[in-house]
């Protein structure tokens, strides 16, 4: 979505007579930290990226394990793999993020880092995983490519682990096409990814000396333009979703056989990326095929999300980059049966498209019976 905020930030840059890593982009990590309530941004390329640089950044060497959950981007783990680190594959839980349980008997004496992932804008169990990778000297990086404004007990997703990782790509709530940032409260830690996604050059150093071997993952002028033309409406979506997932969620939970993913209850605020619900077909009448076919029959084009656990990846099986695998009955059940996604864009109409959306599900709940197989 975009308005003349837009156009006229693209045209304030373009008048310039530099386009690249200027007065935008230090704006734009001013503005995205006090969004997220952090003292330090770093902005960067992609999620993806922003995910490698923070791995380096906190020292990950190869051979190291990365503790990730088995459901998620596969950018998560193949971050790892790109540092020559091994992504350790974990099952979530009930919220569909990191079961900590889970992360506790991963641990082995090759981990590193654990990355939470703060799935479709809930966060992960951060009461028990803090705690958990503290009593192991593990770094945590959070994985807040969803998670723009989300808030813990009243503090920003990224803020809470060593740092945390945000995408701007085209399907995100914020996106300049594509992006990334890293935030931090930890001003090293900070220094470190700012040389790395600049070539190794240290911010205040000559501009011909590399401190530390780095990359080129700096943010264009325009896509900084763009970024912080979009953050001055997230504030406003942020809670329009958040509103919206609360009355759909009250409504699906009447419906037998559906589960809305729950948020585990210490959220304050809590974006939307996805909207994501589970079907139990038993008790629905129908699988989750069938299901996805009659609401978008409808007009509802809600998807099954991710169909594989990561480490079923053919980079996995076939390719051969290494992973330690274990058993995520529940990230094996979200995928083969029961997750489903509605993308944010339906969650910023009216309460009247709301009630459109829960009408579609109790339509396709009465004829549950009658789809044809899929
Ligand atoms: C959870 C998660 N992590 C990381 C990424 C990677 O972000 P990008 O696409 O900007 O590289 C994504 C992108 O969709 C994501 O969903």
């Amino acid at each position: 979505m975009h308005d003349e905020t837009e156009l006229a930030a693209l045209k304030r840059v373009l008048e310039r007579p530099r386009w690249g890593y200027g007065e935008e982009v230090s704006a734009f990590e001013n503005e995205f930290a006090a969004f997220q309530g952090a003292p330090y941004c770093v902005s960067c390329t992609s999620g993806t990226t922003a995910l490698e640089v923070s791995l380096r950044a906190l020292g990950v060497r190869p051979g190291d394990e990365v503790i990730v959950p088995a459901y998620t981007f596969i950018a998560t783990a193949s971050a790892a793999l790109a540092v020559g680190a091994v992504p350790s594959f974990v099952d979530v839980d009930e919220s569909w993020c990191m079961d900590p349980a889970a992360a506790e008997a991963a641990i082995t004496e090759r981990s590193k880092v654990i990355i939470p992932v703060h799935f479709s804008g809930c966060m992960a169990d951060m009461d028990r995983l803090l705690p958990l990778a503290e009593s192991h000297g593990l770094k945590v990086l959070e994985d807040a490519c969803h998670a723009w404004g989300t808030q813990w007990d009243g503090r920003g997703a990224g803020t809470l682990g060593h740092c945390g990782v945000f995408s701007f790509q085209a399907s995100k709530n914020m996106t300049a096409g594509e992006g990334g940032a890293i935030v931090t409260t930890d001003e090293e830690l900070a220094r470190q990814a700012g040389a790395i996604t600049n070539t190794g050059r240290v911010e205040g150093e000559s501009y011909n000396v590399h401190t530390r071997p780095g990359t080129n993952a700096r943010m264009s002028e325009f896509g900084a333009a763009l970024l912080r033309a979009q953050l001055t409406r997230m504030e406003e979506q942020t809670r329009i979703r958040e509103e919206n997932a609360g009355r759909l969620t009250e409504a699906l939970r009447e419906i037998e056989g559906l589960t809305p993913q729950a948020g585990t209850g210490r959220e304050t605020r809590r974006s939307y990326h996805l909207y994501c619900l589970r079907i139990d077909p038993e008790s629905f009448g129908c699988t989750r095929a069938q299901f996805c076919a009659a609401a978008q029959a409808e007009g509802l084009p809600t998807g099954a999300g991710y169909t594989l656990p990561l480490y079923e990846q053919p980079m996995f099986t076939e390719y051969g980059a290494p992973c330690v695998k274990r058993p995520c009955p529940v990230v094996e059940d979200l995928c083969a049966h029961s997750g489903m996604f509605l993308g944010h864009q339906f969650l910023l109409g009216s309460a009247a498209d709301i009630d459109d959306i829960v009408a579609i599900c109790e339509k396709v709940k009465r004829q549950a019976g009658s789809i044809p197989a899929q």
